[in-house]
């Protein structure tokens, strides 16, 4: 019956309170060592980004986002006093464009950015006036890892989230996107390059101080957190003071990659890290992040049309097609109001045309609840080491998030905060997360104007 597949995929999925410590002991080492030593598989990254806004920052700069999904360029007015207004247009990545040339790619930002800016211009009303010969400073957000010497540069270590542009790994991301923003003449400048994390980071902190850790639930899943100096020792030999702080990029998506040692994987998880451009790398993102959601959900049911225990007698190729089942659908299936499930009669007959009898919708709510679930919880590991390693608990702090999976999937949140009780008892409920501000946009732009600062501080 439905009930007893149901108890072998609780059992496959499900994470106890204990095994969640053990992952959080491996994963809190894991960041160290990434601290202490260059080129860890979870590498750790010092962004440059010193210390915490004063939430004073003031100016208009602009930012452009180069996330998973979308490429946004934002018009940031930075008021002080933690305010700010933004003004922004999206414009969506083709498949094509994340697997071409490099170069191109950046082109295409360039030019999406002087269409952005010539509008402005443009419209009186908009408020973005230049000077002749005036640059505005540009922010440039790439959320993929990116090893940094200084805040204006940055190379880049691997693609993630499923890009493969060509020519891009190892170069300098920032140095390719000035030679397409020359290419299209426009009067910007780029000071800072920086990870979505950093920027959320910064950004919450401008308007909530108590924020000490960012974390992105998006197409990807990744954190920052502000770290001291003295505790990164493979960056001692660049003589920067012991007591300043600077913002680490962590890229835990790679938290145990290749060795698979801690996280305990599916096979459904080995077969979508096993299909995907880059098998071994990534593991932890692989079961957390939105752009995976969806897969796994999607292999159990395949498995089990195998097996004839579903949709017998009807055709299921729609559902045969790796990655047509957008975690979007998990989250419709997990808020479906209806005793009948409608909104999933509605999914599986529009998107995949087969028909489903109500036990069956019951089963996939049931599991898509527990692959959504578990995703929560083991993001609750990750926050849980960063906050054992800074000895946050007894203090407590905000945890700034963003991003698809956390702003869209029901109950994620609630989810998370249950999975860090689970792992410290009642002090779990000191680390609360909350809704970042925009960190690629506003972050961006603070980060820029506090180099500015620094800058002309000669630091
Ligand atoms: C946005 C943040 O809300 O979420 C970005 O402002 C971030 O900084 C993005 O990159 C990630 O979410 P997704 O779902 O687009 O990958
Ligand atoms: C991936 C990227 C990382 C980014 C995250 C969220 O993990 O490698 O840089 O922060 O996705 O967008």
């Amino acid at each position: 019956t439905m009930a007893d597949h149901l108890r072998k995929y609780e059992s496959l999925f499900t994470l106890t309170p204990q095994r969640m410590r053990m992952i959080v002991d491996a994963f809190r080492e894991t960041l160290e060592l990434g601290l202490a030593k260059p080129k860890q598989t979870v590498p750790m990254i010092p962004t440059f980004v010193f210390g915490w806004p004063n939430g004073q920052e003031v100016g208009d700069l602009l930012a452009v986002d180069l996330g998973g999904t979308n490429l946004r360029v934002c018009l940031v007015t930075l008021q002080g006093e933690g305010k700010f207004e933004i003004t922004q247009t999206k414009y969506r990545l083709t498949e094509e464009q994340k697997q071409e040339d490099g170069q191109k790619l950046f082109d295409f930002c360039a030019e999406c950015l002087k269409t952005f800016v010539e509008t402005h211009l443009a419209d009186e009303a908009s408020g973005l006036k230049l000077q002749p010969g005036e640059k505005l400073p540009l922010g440039f957000t790439f959320s993929y890892p990116c090893s940094q010497e200084r805040i204006d540069h940055g190379e880049l270590i691997r693609w993630t989230k499923g890009f493969g542009a060509a020519n891009t790994e190892g170069q300098d991301v920032a140095e390719m996107f000035r030679k397409s923003l020359a290419k299209y003449d426009l009067p910007v400048e780029l000071t800072a390059l920086i990870n979505d994390t950093t920027g959320t980071l910064i950004a919450s902190h401008y308007v909530n101080p108590k924020t000490k850790i960012a974390v992105i639930f998006g197409t990807g899943c990744n954190a920052a957190y502000m770290e001291n100096v003295g505790a990164i020792p493979k960056i001692k030999n660049l003589g920067i003071d012991d007591d300043a702080s600077m913002a680490i990029n962590c890229e835990w998506g790679a938290f145990d990659s290749f060795e698979h040692e801690h996280l305990p994987r599916t096979k459904y998880d080995v077969i979508v890290d096993e299909s995907s451009n880059k098998p071994g790398e990534q593991a932890f993102e692989k079961l957390i992040s939105g752009r995976y959601l969806g897969e796994i959900l999607r292999l159990v049911i395949c498995e089990l049309i195998d097996e004839g225990v579903l949709f017998l007698g009807q055709n299921t190729y729609k559902l045969e097609v790796p990655y047509v089942l957008d975690t979007a659908f998990l989250s419709l299936m997990e808020s479906d109001p209806t005793d009948e499930l409608l909104m999933i009669i509605g999914i599986f007959t529009h998107f995949f045309a087969v028909e489903t009898t109500l036990a069956e919708r019951q089963f996939f709510r049931a599991l898509a609840k527990l692959i959504g679930r578990r995703a929560a919880r083991l993001s609750a590991c990750g926050i849980a080491a960063i906050v054992s390693k800074m000895d946050y608990l007894e203090e407590g702090c905000l945890v700034g998030a963003d991003g698809s999976l956390y702003n869209k999937y029901p109950g994620f949140a609630d989810r998370v905060h249950e999975g860090l009780v689970d792992i410290f008892g009642d002090k779990g409920r000191n680390i609360v997360t909350h809704h970042a501000e925009d960190g690629s946009g506003v972050g961006s732009a603070i980060i820029a104007a506090m180099t500015k600062t620094r800058k002309a501080a000669g630091l």
